[in-house]
């Protein structure tokens, strides 16, 4: 027999990730989602054009912050899961402007656990069983590791370096304490980089991707020497599900892609496919435009994801490597112009310096 599908609550389902999560959550036939989202810079409604029209489907223009809207938002939808993703999210927006974070990520996740909660005991016996807040957060809450050991598990101390990791740890702690004080069923992901389609292009690979298609230069921070752990958007979102459905309450699941690479090596693997797929005239490759800019002040040198609790409890593995996966998305990125070109024309000049207020 067919289960009716769940209502699931999706914050930030306009972003990068979030409309990952809300194409992959409908695509199953599984869940109805409703996505909540401020539509702030980051958000971009044609990132699910695909969903337009879909019964599984519906949009709410709301801040996270907006608690009685968003009461309202989850009675009207008899929402049974939420999954939050909503917040400011790019760390070098963070240091030119935190109180923007403090706001999203960190009373905004407070104001949506408040309404979480009335909701929650509102419900009857059976649908209480059943609700689960998933709180979708980052490794970046751990801070900094060396180059050469150390990975991050679901036990590592807190140790955030940005304005947007502080933001984002506090926001876990919050989620933590409405389970420990009220007894909200909660559960919490950590995840490592991500990297797709859809992706903004101010983030390193896709602001490479299209810098190097518009013959701009290729900024790479300090030396090109920090080390991030990278994984496929479809990957995450399938890891999300698994976290959402089968995580235990109250315990987080680091998520990550087994794929630590230096900036540099990254920027170099997108130059080669480039130069592979969009040859430059005269015989140049786009390694030619790499440039060494000022670092990123408090940068971290690396981040590593142990994933074995969520490999072995969830069942869960990425589908992408790496490579499979950077090709995948650069060329998407070479076949989808119509939804970067317009971000970058309209409102963000591509450079640290020039970038748009936060929101
Ligand atoms: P994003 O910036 O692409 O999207 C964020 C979305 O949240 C946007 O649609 C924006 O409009 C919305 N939003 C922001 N403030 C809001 C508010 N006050 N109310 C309602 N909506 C609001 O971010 P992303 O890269 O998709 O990240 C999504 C989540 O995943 C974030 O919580 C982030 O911390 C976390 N995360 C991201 C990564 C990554 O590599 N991108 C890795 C691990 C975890
Ligand atoms: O680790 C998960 C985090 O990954 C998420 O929580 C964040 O939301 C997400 O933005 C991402 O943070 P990073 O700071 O690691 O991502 P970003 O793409 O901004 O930078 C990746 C690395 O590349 C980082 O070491 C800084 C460097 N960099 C970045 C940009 C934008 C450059 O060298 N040049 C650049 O122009």
């Amino acid at each position: 027999m067919r289960h009716a599908p769940q209502t699931v609550l999706v914050t930030g389902g306009a972003g990068f990730i979030g409309s990952a999560v809300c194409r992959h959550l409908v695509g199953t036939g599984n869940y109805r989602v409703i996505n909540l989202d401020k539509l702030t810079y980051a958000g971009n409604l044609t990132s699910l054009r695909d969903l337009e029209g879909n019964p599984n489907y519906a949009f709410r223009h709301a801040d996270i912050c907006d608690t009685d809207t968003v009461r309202r938002i989850l009675a009207d939808g008899k929402v049974e899961l939420i999954m939050h993703l909503a917040a400011e999210s790019h760390v070098d927006r963070s240091i030119d402007g935190p109180m923007a974070f403090v706001t999203s990520n960190v009373v905004g996740t407070a104001s949506l656990l408040s309404a979480a909660l009335d909701h929650w005991r509102s419900l009857g016996e059976e649908a209480r069983k059943r609700f689960g807040f998933h709180h979708v957060s980052t490794d970046e809450v751990f801070g900094d590791l060396a180059f050469e050991s150390g990975v991050f598990t679901e036990e590592s101390p807190y140790k955030p370096s940005s304005p947007y990791s502080a933001s984002k740890a506090a926001s876990d702690h919050f989620v933590r304490a409405w389970h420990e004080t009220y007894g909200l069923p909660v559960v919490l992901s950590n995840c490592s980089n991500n990297y797709g389609p859809y992706h903004f292009p101010e983030k390193l690979i896709p602001l490479v991707i299209a810098n190097a298609l518009d013959e701009q230069p290729l900024p790479v921070y300090g030396k090109g020497a920090n080390i991030r752990d990278w994984l496929f958007v479809e990957d995450h979102a399938r890891a999300l599900e698994a976290v959402m459905t089968r995580g235990r309450i109250g315990e987080s699941y680091n998520i990550g892609g087994r794929s630590e690479r230096t900036n540099l090596v990254v920027v170099e693997t997108i130059c080669a496919l480039l130069d592979a797929r969009r040859p430059r005239a005269r015989g140049r490759s786009h390694l030619d435009l790499i440039t060494y800019v000022t670092d990123r002040p408090g940068h971290d040198r690396r981040y590593a994801i142990d994933p074995t609790k969520s490999e072995q409890e969830l069942g869960w593995r990425p589908l992408e490597t790496f490579e499979t996966g950077l090709a995948k998305t650069v060329d998407w990125y070479l076949e989808n112009g119509w939804w970067w070109r317009p971000i970058r024309e309209q409102r963000f000049d591509g450079s640290r310096q020039g970038l748009v207020g936060a929101t």
